[in-house]
């Protein structure tokens, strides 16, 4: 059994990327631009805007961050995000999710131009991935693909069973793995909420791929010997032990499910740091116009 090391996979690409703003530099451009716009004091949003920021001083790209209370109208987000559209310095503007419930987050998501849409969230970039068309593709699919790529698993005509159909993770990793692409070409059952028996389906699978947030939801019995199980479950759990009052845990029984299969995730250390990877990739695409000329 192979352990998928995400946090060292996203460590070597952020060194290729760091390198590619040298050469970008060198070369008279300016540094890709992502800027992030915050609304309210979530904590773990909070933590997660942070991670985004540290991230692109790592790579050497310039950040933005708008802080907004919480009880900022929708329309002053819309017009920020109709600036940041119009500016030329900026090439990747996210609002991080989930908004208060007085601002539309499919209004907002909508009037981000599909062009600086690193989150990959936009009606637009979401219907180009399904046509196999360049598009931005949101960070934890495009993490989990990647990753996928440089451990060389084979994926075409295999059986993949994604658990979960959220917009963000399950529907668009199910579309990635069914099309025609390096990583791709499997047959895939989406397993949701409403699948009755949903171990028939995942013991068949030889790539599991458990994005549902219940934690320890999968369990040894559940997975085929020799499958390939990605973990994208980051469920916080109160924890005595830890600086931060929690740990992660992942959807999958780690200890017992590790011992049967080929390949796995863990959680931390697995699908996560890839996400975070994957918004960089995004920026650097934009700032490169490789999806968009
Ligand atoms: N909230 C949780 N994940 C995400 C993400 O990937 N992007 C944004 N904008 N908000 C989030």
């Amino acid at each position: 059994m192979t352990v998928i090391d995400g946090k060292q996979t996203a460590a070597e690409i952020r060194k290729e990327i760091a390198a590619e703003v040298k050469l970008m530099l060198g070369a008279g451009k300016r540094a890709p631009h992502l800027v992030a716009i915050l609304v309210g004091n979530d904590g773990a949003s909070e933590s997660y805007v942070n991670h985004k920021i540290k991230d692109c001083e790592e790579v050497g790209f310039t950040s933005t961050l708008f802080r907004y209370p919480s009880d900022v109208t929708e329309g002053e987000i819309l017009a920020k995000v109709r600036e940041i559209n119009k500016d030329d310095s900026i090439d990747g503007v996210i609002v991080q999710l989930p908004l208060p419930n007085h601002i539309s987050e499919k209004n907002v998501t909508e009037t981000i131009d599909p062009k600086k849409d690193v989150d990959g969230f936009h009606p637009i970039n979401v219907g180009r991935m399904v046509l196999n068309l360049p598009a931005f593709i949101s960070a934890t699919p495009y993490g989990i693909i990647l990753l996928l790529e440089k451990y060389g698993i084979e994926t075409s005509g295999k059986h993949c069973v994604v658990i979960g159909r959220s917009n963000i993770v399950g529907r668009p990793i199910s579309i990635l793995m069914s099309r025609s692409a390096k990583v791709g070409n499997c047959t895939v059952t989406v397993c949701h909420s409403r699948t009755s028996n949903i171990s028939d389906y995942t013991k068949e699978a030889d790539i599991l791929i458990a994005a549902i947030g219940k934690p320890g939801f999968v369990t040894a019995e559940m997975v085929k010997k020799g499958s390939v199980v990605i973990d994208v479950g980051v469920t916080r759990v109160d924890s005595s032990d830890t600086k931060s009052g929690y740990r992660l845990k992942g959807d999958v029984k780690y200890e017992e499910v590790a011992e049967k299969c080929s390949f796995i995730t863990p959680v931390p250390g697995g699908v996560g740091p890839m996400t975070r990877l994957a918004l960089l990739k995004n920026t650097l695409l934009s700032a490169t116009n490789a999806i968009y000329n």
